[in-house]
């Protein structure tokens, strides 16, 4: 099914927007069931900012294509809102050209890992694919460090070389491309909370490819409140640290960063919030009473993030 139908935008116009009038960026935030694309969808629609629902390989696994697209449909979503679906380290061709088929405006191809020259002809391959039918597509340069759901520090970490971006992205017509300045994924990203992004490289890269809007993953600030709330009723996470909310405001408001992907944030928003209706409601065996309160506190940090941070409000 062709995108348009879902009443959907391509990352690609929602993300040279950005670039072309500068001092905002568009929001990704990571969905996974009905709740969380309820929470983003409203959080835009309360904001009028762009935005784009990120789902991974595995929460479109987690709930089946049909499920998904039913949703996106149920939710009635119109081209002026400026919403965009986009497939999240998507990890194959096959993969992404299955995302652009059902539906999906924006897909990624994340072949960071694998040598440079595998990397180009594969993102150039789905270049072509997704191109000739107006779908985005987002590649990535460098690594970033950690992973989702593992407990690492993320010592390993390999910097976009800049001098590389400029035939990378001719080669590939990639339009979109993330870069690894020191983020990383999950909810242990630093030592300290003093670590500095390093906006050095991001100044070299933004020269060397002005009109490639750039993106920025592993971008969570691990809230202290949230982290503070999941402790005291039951939870246990430690030495949890995220990119400094100021970092974040800058990359979004002064550079060529242009989305900013979100996704354990809204986690720790949500366990938060259902954490704590539990333990205050303790004879509560209703789920839908839980989910609504993790809903509310989505969208809520959404909005935050939208107004405070990233400044897409009103740039619809
Ligand atoms: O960047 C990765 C996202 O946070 C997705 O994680 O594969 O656990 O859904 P997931
Ligand atoms: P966080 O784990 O920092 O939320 O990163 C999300 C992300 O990059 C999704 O692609
Ligand atoms: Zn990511």
């Amino acid at each position: 099914m062709e995108y348009r139908y879902f009443g959907l935008n391509s990352g690609q116009k929602l993300l040279q927007n950005a670039l072309r009038h500068g001092g905002f960026a568009v929001p990704a935030f990571n969905a996974y069931n009905m709740e969380t694309i309820q929470a983003i969808i409203s959080a835009a629609r309360l904001t009028h900012s762009p935005v784009i629902i990120a789902i991974s390989e595995s929460a479109l696994k987690y709930m089946g294509d049909d499920m998904l697209m039913g949703m996106i449909s149920g939710a009635k979503i119109q081209p002026n809102e400026q919403i965009c679906l986009h497939l999240d380290h998507g990890k194959s061709v096959e993969s992404c050209m299955h995302a652009i088929n059902i539906g999906f405006s924006s897909v990624m191809l994340d072949f960071s890992k694998h040598d440079i020259d595998d990397n180009i002809t594969t993102v150039a391959e789905i270049a072509r694919y997704a191109h000739a039918r107006n779908v985005s597509v987002e590649s990535e340069l460098g690594e970033l460090s950690g992973i989702e759901d593992e407990n690492t520090f993320g010592t390993k970490s390999v910097y976009t070389d800049p001098d590389s971006v400029y035939e990378f992205v001719r080669q590939t017509e990639t339009d979109s491309l993330a870069i690894a300045i020191g983020t990383s994924h999950g909810a242990y990203k630093r030592k300290n909370a003093d670590e500095k992004l390093r906006f050095d490289i991001l100044e070299q890269i933004q020269n060397n490819i002005p009109y490639t809007p750039l993106v920025l993953h592993g971008a969570s600030s691990i809230p202290a409140d949230f982290i503070k709330t999941i402790n005291q009723y039951g939870g246990n996470i430690q030495n949890a640290i995220g990119i400094s909310l100021e970092q974040l405001n800058f990359a979004a408001t002064k550079t060529h960063i242009c989305k900013i992907n979100i996704d354990s944030d809204l986690r720790l928003a949500f366990t938060a919030a259902v954490r704590k209706n539990l333990h205050d409601d303790p004879s509560n065996f209703n789920p839908r009473q839980y989910f609504d309160m993790g809903r509310d506190a989505i969208r809520d940090y959404c909005i935050f993030l939208i107004r405070e941070v990233f400044h897409s409000n009103n740039k619809i």
